[in-house]
């Protein structure tokens, strides 16, 4: 019987729960949101929904009473404010990080057993605040944004190429900003390198809009993304809950993988029902670790900015 606490039942949240639901992943999900009866709404029409679609997941709503969530197998955390057009994720750091103090705090008290995916952002650092405020193991609690940005940009890539994104396989590293790092070299289409498909100047243009990705969608929206982000997020939880050992780029904190220290960065990892089962080194060329230094820089000096507060 697996159970999975969404937390935020916003946008991103609510996709997340709607997704663990529709595709059965947990036996029941707790959506928890402080707005009073926001949550117990949103389940309500996921529940409501599952006649239709042919689904038997609960779908729990709850304002603020994490008792509901108690004995969650995964929490997903999405609390906190998404960003405005103009903003980047860093200049969210001052209201969310207190927020996912707080509900981090709430979750383990009830669940002091559960895997923690964080999708607030900005994501790195706010997965070092989960991890530092849980004191779990980092295997543990970890970040969603690798599953987003590679879909950003394999779905750029089928676009290109005119093929189905299915194909089309690729790790991207690093933070979850403009210095995050595609690596064209690890991309592969049906199981052809993408370089021999694809010249330098396209494959080029489609690294940098995935760099961008988040920011092209809230110039657009006025707000943040959140059908990739929830179902990337959900897609993490069925690899935990059913022992998948998928293998996926996730935010987690390095101690010494890659030749960094104490920094929480996407990496490959195998995700399985003990969390991030084993971190992946890739042999990364000196131009790709370059990239890798300058993403560790900026993640470092966001964390800075958190330990000061
Ligand atoms: C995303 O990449 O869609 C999220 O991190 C939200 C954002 O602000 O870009």
């Amino acid at each position: 019987m697996a159970k999975v606490t969404v937390v935020g039942a916003g946008n991103v949240g609510a996709t997340c729960a709607d997704v663990l639901a529709y595709r059965e992943i947990a036996n029941e999900v707790v959506l928890v949101d402080i707005k009073e009866g926001f949550a117990e709404g949103k389940a309500l029409d996921i529940w409501q929904k599952a006649p239709i679609n042919l689904y038997d997941t609960r779908t729990v709503g709850s304002t603020n009473d994490y008792s509901k969530t108690a004995n969650s197998d995964v929490v997903v955390i999405t609390s906190g404010l998404p960003r405005k057009p103009g903003m980047t994720r860093d200049d969210l750091i001052a209201t969310n990080a207190g927020i996912v103090k707080s509900v981090t705090e709430n979750v383990i008290k009830h669940s002091p057993e559960a895997i923690i995916i964080i999708v607030s952002n900005p994501l790195d650092v706010m997965t070092y605040q989960a991890h530092i405020t849980s004191q779990f193991p980092r295997t543990k609690v970890m970040g969603m944004a690798g599953i987003l940005d590679t879909a950003r940009y394999r779905a750029f890539l089928a676009e290109a190429l005119n093929v189905s994104p299915k194909d089309i396989q690729a790790v991207l590293m690093g933070g979850h900003g403009d210095t995050m790092v595609p690596l064209p070299r690890y991309t592969t289409v049906g199981g052809i390198p993408v370089t021999e498909l694809i010249d330098e100047e396209t494959l080029e243009a489609i690294v940098q809009r995935t760099k961008t990705g988040g920011g092209e969608l809230v110039k657009l929206m006025g707000t943040s993304a959140w059908y990739a982000p929830g179902s990337a997020a959900a897609q993490m939880t069925e690899a935990i809950l059913k022992d998948q050992r998928r293998v996926f780029p996730v935010c987690v904190k390095l101690e010494g993988e890659y030749g960094i220290d104490n920094c929480y960065l996407g990496v490959p990892v195998i995700l399985g029902k003990n969390g991030i089962e084993k971190i992946i080194e890739l042999d990364l060329n000196e131009d790709e670790m370059a990239l890798l230094k300058t993403s560790e820089k900026h993640v470092k000096e966001v964390m800075d900015v958190l330990d000061k507060m």
